[in-house]
């Protein structure tokens, strides 16, 4: 018998053929999985944006949204670190931004990436078993490459803060990588041979956010926080080169402190002497790399 064509059985058509191709994304299936008090409760969910970061910072202008997580199933014009542009092809990756309206100094801000580096950090081992790192200050690294980038933008008035919007990408089940990304990207999926649930993924990172926002609001730094992300940075005592716009060098990676920044020794001469200096790297507009490749 055949079935009346109806706006009804295409979208079940649809769905069915959407499904085969990736685990659909749904607003209100994630919903009910967080199992936090207030971050992620509320997720505004596209199909298909610029960016999610856009998204977030406009939502972020309306009172209310603290803790909103938008989400999207592709960017087409995704945005990354340093004026880069970020790869988010359909259906594959986690694409999301998190909106914060909270009432700390702005100069604090940029703290809340390193936050977010833990969570997804963690949320990734709990839930997929690999041994992932942190490169600082917010890359997430499997065996070298990178899986998951962070990027943190705010927006002010009158010099008080309005909203942060943490904007969060992860490879979570990607297959094809550009020849040129494939030297330093990697998925979840590849590295572990198997597809990501990524509802469960999203769900885990929200939890270890808002149980690690909470350390960090306290006396708005890193404090409480040190220990567990320097056990989990991968240039810890190991050789990095820092790139300045001007300069750069090489030193050993001690860790962070707790104000974010990278403890890096190195030598200098000084008054015609060579000194070893501890040199505090501040986040922003330094890119860190190992000596001989991107970790
Ligand atoms: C980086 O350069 O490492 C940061 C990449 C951040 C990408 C994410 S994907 C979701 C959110 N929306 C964007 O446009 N960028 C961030």
């Amino acid at each position: 018998m055949s079935k009346e064509i109806t706006k009804e059985t295409t979208k079940a058509i649809m769905k069915e053929i959407t499904k085969d191709q990736y685990e659909q994304l749904d607003s209100s299936f994630i919903e009910k999985q967080m199992t936090t008090k207030c971050i992620g409760k509320k997720v505004a969910y596209y199909n298909e944006v610029d960016s999610t970061n856009v998204i977030a910072k406009q939502l972020g202008k309306k009172p209310d949204n603290h803790g909103t997580l938008v989400l999207a199933e592709q960017q087409n014009a995704g945005r990354g670190r340093l004026g880069r542009n970020w790869s988010s092809p359909k259906g594959d990756g986690i694409w999301m931004s998190l909106i914060l309206q909270p009432d700390i100094r702005i100069e604090h801000a940029s703290m809340l990436t390193l936050v977010t580096a833990l969570a997804v950090n963690q949320g990734i081992r709990k839930v997929t078993g690999l041994n992932s790192f942190i490169k600082w200050p917010n890359d997430i690294v499997i065996n070298g490459k990178k899986v998951c980038g962070i990027l943190t933008e705010m927006s002010t008035i009158n010099e008080k803060l309005e909203c942060i919007v943490i904007g969060i990408g992860i490879n979570a089940n990607r297959d094809l990588f550009s020849e040129e990304l494939k030297i330093t990207a990697t998925s979840l999926k590849l590295e572990s041979g198997k597809e990501i649930e990524r509802t469960s993924l999203i769900a885990a990172i929200m939890l270890y956010f808002e149980s690690y926002y909470g350390i960090f609001a306290k006396e708005e730094n890193l404090k409480g926080l040190i220990h567990d992300y320097n056990k989990m940075l991968i240039n810890r005592n190991r050789q990095v080169k820092i790139i300045g716009s001007n300069s750069e060098y090489i030193g050993l990676a001690l860790g962070i402190n707790e104000t974010g920044a990278l403890l890096v020794q190195t030598e200098e001469m000084i008054t015609g002497e060579k000194k070893t200096v501890i040199k505090t790297v501040m986040s922003g507009e330094v890119s860190v790399r190992g000596v001989y490749g991107y970790v």
